[in-house]
């Protein structure tokens, strides 16, 4: 078995090859902020962008030696073979971003996991198991409104059948999409044998690493997300001539559910980390001098406790039915997406912890605000993540995202490492 214990110090992560690809992949689906003139990604998934974004981490998949596959959800993963058939190590992340979004959320963790492999490539290394890396569809959830969609699928947690009939809010199809832009595969989207581990990395997306003076994250675990969709439906009529008091206004009742929601979350009685937000308010009739008749609003709550979550899911929709006898409105309330808190395997954590020390990084241990693929391959394989620091606050789902080329290759470095160790 040639090379194949060889260990990190004789790897060569290549950063400048790393910040090529991922700055060569930010150029797709690029487009100028209105607000701040900076540079953003838009890469929506199963748009044209997404596809474009697809086909070229796939081409450069191909071109690393990976043999790829598409699953029938769209998720697409290469595969390097091992001496020995054995269940794969897995890495991955998603390349979907938010309509909003920048060069790093998901995009580092397919590239660095990429850039493993290169690393293996240049420096001849065989190892005993197969190794897997992949991009998972629409983990953003911020077209089909369900985060984690292609994991969760894979995973096991969300039926293929309920995932291609996600619908966005044109009504066109996932299944009608991965077909349009030639993604609808044919290998089955499942984990028919559980690989042996999944590691993600992933920029922190938060503020605590810089602030906390680290180099480096080891994620301890992922909280509990819940979505929720509402629909208010009152009465339009007339601005001038309809008195207060016979209104029933779905605006004035979505303002109440944000206020109730930003309440809830600062009050204190569901933990200092309870976090909500109201991200998607649609309005019609939208016009100046018409009393608004329907809002959609969605609702995104998230805590580190499930019980506690539910507590505060409970709380929003007692208090939204409350709302809708008080103003005369109709509130229907739909969960969209629901994922319970994640654990991540403890000998990893530890495992990441060692390579960190052995490079000199400093980490810290943090539980991660954002969702994640990892999260769902948790239910099916010891699982774990590296977090890269995030700069300006660690603001993200933004233009203004970002991580340096020295937190990128150290992250990088990392995983390859874990990666050599697991897989040899
Ligand atoms: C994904 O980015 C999420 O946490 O919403
Ligand atoms: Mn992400
Ligand atoms: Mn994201």
């Amino acid at each position: 078995m040639r090379d194949s214990r060889r260990r990190g110090p004789d790897l060569r992560v290549d950063k400048e090859r790393l910040w090529k690809s991922l700055m060569s992949l930010a150029q797709v689906g690029a487009y100028t902020d209105q607000a701040t003139g900076l540079r953003g990604v838009n890469r929506l998934a199963l748009t044209d962008a997404d596809a474009q974004g697809r086909r070229l981490v796939s081409r450069w998949f191909e071109e690393a030696g990976l043999e790829v596959r598409v699953d029938q959800i769209g998720n697409v993963i290469g595969r390097r073979a091992g001496v020995e058939d054995l269940a794969p190590l897995m890495s991955g992340s998603h390349i979907d971003s938010v309509p909003t979004g920048g060069a790093f959320d998901g995009a580092l963790g397919v590239l660095g996991a990429l850039e493993v492999v290169r690393s293996f490539n240049d420096a001849g290394v065989e190892t005993r198991r197969p190794i897997e890396i992949g991009f998972f569809t629409d983990e953003e959830g911020a077209r089909f409104g369900t985060d984690m969609l292609g994991s969760g699928v894979l995973a096991g947690r969300i039926s293929l059948a309920e995932a291609l009939a996600k619908g966005d809010r044109d009504g066109v199809r996932v299944a009608d999409e991965l077909a349009r832009i030639g993604f609808a595969g044919s290998s089955p989207a499942t984990l028919e044998q559980a690989p042996a581990a999944f590691i993600e990395l992933h920029v922190e997306q938060g503020p605590l690493l810089m602030a906390a003076g680290a180099d480096l994250g080891v994620v301890t675990g992922v909280q509990a997300i819940a979505w929720r969709e509402l629909v208010i439906t009152g009465k339009s009529a007339h601005a001038g001539t309809t008195p207060m008091s016979l209104r029933r206004d779905a605006m004035l009742a979505a303002s109440r559910v944000v206020t109730f929601a930003h309440d809830m979350a600062t009050s204190g009685r569901y933990g200092e980390h309870m976090r909500a937000t109201v991200g998607r308010v649609d309005l019609y009739p939208n016009r100046v001098n018409i009393v608004p008749s329907r809002a959609l609003l969605t609702v995104d709550l998230r805590n580190p406790d499930d019980l506690v979550l539910r507590a505060a899911e409970g709380a929003l929709e007692a208090y939204v039915s409350e709302l809708a006898s008080e103003l005369g409105v109709v509130i229907t309330s739909r969960v969209t997406a629901r994922t319970g808190a994640a654990h991540f395997d403890g000998g990893l954590q530890r495992l990441l912890a060692r390579h960190m020390d052995e490079c000199g990084y400093r980490h810290q241990r943090v539980l991660s605000g954002a969702g994640h693929d990892a999260q769902e391959f948790a239910s099916r394989c010891p699982t774990a993540m590296i977090f890269v620091p995030s700069m300006y606050d660690g603001i993200s789902h933004n233009p203004r995202e970002y991580s340096t080329i020295e937190a990128c290759e150290a992250g990088v470095r990392v995983l390859a490492r874990a990666m050599l160790e697991l897989a040899c």
